[in-house]
């Protein structure tokens, strides 16, 4: 094959991919057409292996396959194995990778040959080499504190550190001052190894320090960010490589992920400069001061909160993270057939943050088949709420906590929340009386139309299937 035809197959190549993944994402925005997405993704990723080992330029075929292979075989034992529940630190691990590749493709590309080249061309060149060392740099380390954080290997407590926007800023400044010293010292030829190597310094602590200060329940809003941060990284070295499919590809992650991260952002009620500029989630100086929320707690047992599904007419069913954690989907599909087919309407409501990672609680009960049209977002339903006669809450917390509309003081003050306690009864299943992933109290335990059913979810489900089938 000459070099002419590797050339354009290889480009067109490039486009199906571009083409693939944009219909990728589009099929990844709806459950049904999710899986579809996903395979329009890998599809799409194929090819792009193919039309780069394709170009006429690319002789590296021994070292591709020994970087390839194992990825590859790591990669896929890894995803293979990880839990539903600990795959925000899986993905800002992944995020890591793309911030160190960039970090990394920067600096090989900054010491390697380049072609003969206009002054203009040149500087531009520079200019691509260290905004996209600098975005890998901060990519790279944020991703592992967010990953350390999420694993538990770290406190997640925000780290506040005295004038910390100051800090950060004299780091900004610094990076630019160091960028100065870069394009000066790269004047007569690659020389700015140096500068390099500082702003990379610089830039990697900067990047620590803005995820450190973030904790609690702020932590998916960041990975949602590193997300949109690794796809310009991503781009970045598109720019540095002239390799349009990166520049595409990282385009689309930067945007969907910012996009993303704006909807979490609505979701927990934070704005989106406050997330990037780091270190929300506690106000600074005030401790939490939410009410201890005091009173008598209802509990209920297996059998009554039987006979309550049997007499309602009306059920709406609000998930959270305990649901995930005790694998009690399958059996709550059998609850929804059971009360199905005795003529109870039976309804989802799906918080956006409900769980670990967005659409957690959309993928769980796709897993164990439960119908796509009972399963609604919280604006949807949250009007139907006073006309509805049970709410069961399953391991979920904060998403059903009305401090959030109640108490100025709370952390989690203005996050929107599913409206259960208007609901006639709500019966609240978990193990005690811990409080959820923003560690605060939860007044709904206390309200007088609530009842507690203590236990794992998994065995109380399957309790609750058991009764309902005799
Ligand atoms: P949480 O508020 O974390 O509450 C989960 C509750 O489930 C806990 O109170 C726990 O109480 C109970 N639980 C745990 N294991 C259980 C089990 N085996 N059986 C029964 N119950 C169990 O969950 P949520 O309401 O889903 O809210 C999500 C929280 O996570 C929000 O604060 C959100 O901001 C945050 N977050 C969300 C994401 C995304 S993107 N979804 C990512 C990271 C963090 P007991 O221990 O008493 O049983």
């Amino acid at each position: 094959m000459t070099d002419v035809m590797r050339e354009s197959l290889s480009n067109i190549g490039y486009i199906a991919s571009g083409v693939l993944f944009i219909l990728s994402l589009a099929g990844l925005s709806k459950q049904e057409s999710a899986r579809r997405g996903n395979a329009l993704g890998i599809a799409g990723m194929l090819i792009a292996l193919l039309a780069t080992a394709m170009r006429p330029d690319f002789s590296g075929y021994g070292l591709l396959m020994a970087a390839l292979v194992p990825g590859a075989i790591i990669g896929g034992i890894l995803a293979r194995r990880v839990q539903m529940t600990s795959m925000p630190q899986l993905v800002a691990i992944l995020h890591s990778f793309v911030g160190a590749a960039a970090v990394l493709v920067g600096l090989a590309t900054y010491l390697g040959q380049s072609k003969p080249m206009s002054a203009a061309e040149h500087n531009i060149h520079l200019g691509e080499i260290f905004i996209g060392i600098c975005i890998g740099a901060v990519t790279f380390t944020g991703s592992v504190i967010a990953f350390a954080k999420l694993q538990g290997t770290m406190s997640g407590k925000p780290l506040i550190l005295p004038a910390r926007h100051l800090i950060n800023l004299m780091m900004l400044i610094i990076t630019v001052g160091i960028g100065v010293w870069f394009f000066r010292s790269s004047e007569g030829g690659a020389n700015g190894l140096w500068p390099l190597i500082f702003a990379i310094v610089i830039t990697g602590i900067l990047g620590a320090h803005s995820v450190m200060a973030i904790g609690g329940a702020d932590m998916p809003v960041v990975v949602s960010m590193l997300n949109s941060y690794s796809g310009w990284a991503a781009a970045a070295a598109g720019f540095m490589l002239e390799n349009d499919l990166l520049i595409i590809t990282g385009a689309l992650v930067g945007s969907s992920g910012a996009i993303l991260s704006l909807i979490m952002c609505r979701g927990m009620n934070r704005s989106l400069v406050s997330v990037i500029l780091g270190g929300f989630g506690t106000a600074e100086g005030t401790a939490s001061t939410a009410t201890a929320a005091q009173g008598e707690v209802r509990s209920i047992d297996v059998a009554g909160a039987a006979d309550q599904l049997r007499q309602a007419k009306n059920v709406v069913i609000v998930p959270g993270y305990g649901l995930a954690v005790a694998q009690a989907q399958h059996a709550l599909s059998d609850v929804v057939r059971s009360l199905q087919s005795r003529g109870v309407i039976v309804r989802f409501a799906i918080h956006p943050v409900a769980g670990r990672l967005p659409g957690h609680m959309n993928v769980l009960l796709a897993e164990a088949d439960i119908p796509y049209d009972i399963v609604l977002e919280m604006e949807e339903i949250n009007e139907d709420m006073p006309e509805t006669d049970l709410v069961l809450v399953i391991g979920a917390n904060d998403i059903v906590n009305p401090s959030a509309y109640e108490d100025p003081n709370s952390p989690i003050a203005g996050m929107p929340v599913i409206e259960v306690w208007k609901a006639g009864t709500v019966i609240v299943m978990k193990r005690g009386m811990a409080s959820g992933y923003a560690g605060i109290d939860n007044p709904l335990f206390f309200r007088p139309n609530t009842l507690l059913l203590f236990g794992d979810a998994k065995k109380t489900v399957e309790g609750l299937r058991n009764a309902l089938s005799q």
